[in-house]
């Protein structure tokens, strides 16, 4: 399978077939991502929340990303990796920003990068992406202004923060963003952006209109258990599965009945 690269991706857009991002954080999950065909294998700064069991994405650190992408890239043989730049990464000095970017392709193989916010990282964008490296640019609910938004709260409410972040849309298409990620704002909005912008809007509770969808694979595979947005399918109870065969072997263990010895040398 040739890798999907960002001509891919418009080309889905343009041919008006949906485009599929799912988080991954290591080499067996990001396989059967890969596997199942999905386009774009996101490692997520959410992987704070859902693999190190911190409350919101703000203490994951460079080194911490690079790790797991590098696990991700190995097992992406189809998908284009895209790697999300955690909390203080770019925000400071746009050097920094391109540096950082430039450090997910050069050391952990990703094909590009992931940053929030709309209009204030419009030249941090433009900086990355003339370095050769291809944006995506996240807007709406960004978890990294979780302080600023007074929590995980829906955005886009009212017509003043509507423009606002029509504005963003606009901002980092105009930017060089050749995706965007567009998080917890109302369907309609989530449905104006996408008929407003050339580059692809990927949804994650945006509605049903946008050119792609994302999730947290933690979520979809019910490996989560702390909250569920509303947003989130839950395909698999895959916790409870775990639980149960966990249990299982602790009593096989106890009983005697594992090892057998079919499970023995000879
Ligand atoms: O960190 C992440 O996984 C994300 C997605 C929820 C879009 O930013």
């Amino acid at each position: 399978m040739p890798k999907t690269t960002i001509l891919d991706i418009y080309k889905k857009k343009a041919e008006g077939r949906k485009i599929t991002m799912l988080t991954a954080y290591d080499f067996p999950t990001a396989q059967i991502v890969d596997q199942a065909g999905i386009d774009i294998i996101l490692v997520g700064d959410s992987l704070g929340m859902v693999v190190q069991g911190v409350s919101s994405t703000l203490p994951v650190t460079m080194d911490e990303m690079i790790y797991h992408t590098k696990m991700v890239s190995r097992a992406a043989q189809s998908a284009m990796v895209v790697a999300d730049l955690p909390f203080l990464s770019y925000q400071t000095h746009k050097a920094e920003a391109v540096l950082n970017s430039g450090r997910f392709l050069k050391e952990a193989n990703a094909e590009a990068v992931k940053l929030e916010g709309g209009s204030q990282m419009a030249d941090t964008i433009r900086a990355i992406v003339d370095a050769g490296i291809p944006v995506v640019a996240h807007i709406g609910l960004t978890p990294q202004y979780v302080h600023m938004l007074g929590g995980f709260k829906v955005q886009g409410r009212n017509e003043a923060a509507r423009e606002k972040i029509l504005a963003d849309a606009r901002a980092v298409q105009d930017a060089g963003a050749f995706s965007v990620v567009v998080e917890g704002v109302p369907a309609s909005l989530g449905s104006e952006i996408h008929r407003e912008l050339r580059i692809p809007t990927i949804g994650i509770g945006a509605g049903p209109d946008c050119d792609g969808q994302v999730l947290v694979i933690h979520d979809l595979l019910g490996l989560f258990e702390r909250f569920t947005p509303k947003f989130v399918k839950k395909y698999v109870n895959l916790r409870e599965h775990a639980l149960k065969a966990v249990k299982e072997y602790k009593q096989d263990v106890e009983d005697g009945t594992f090892p057998s010895e079919e499970h023995s040398f000879k």
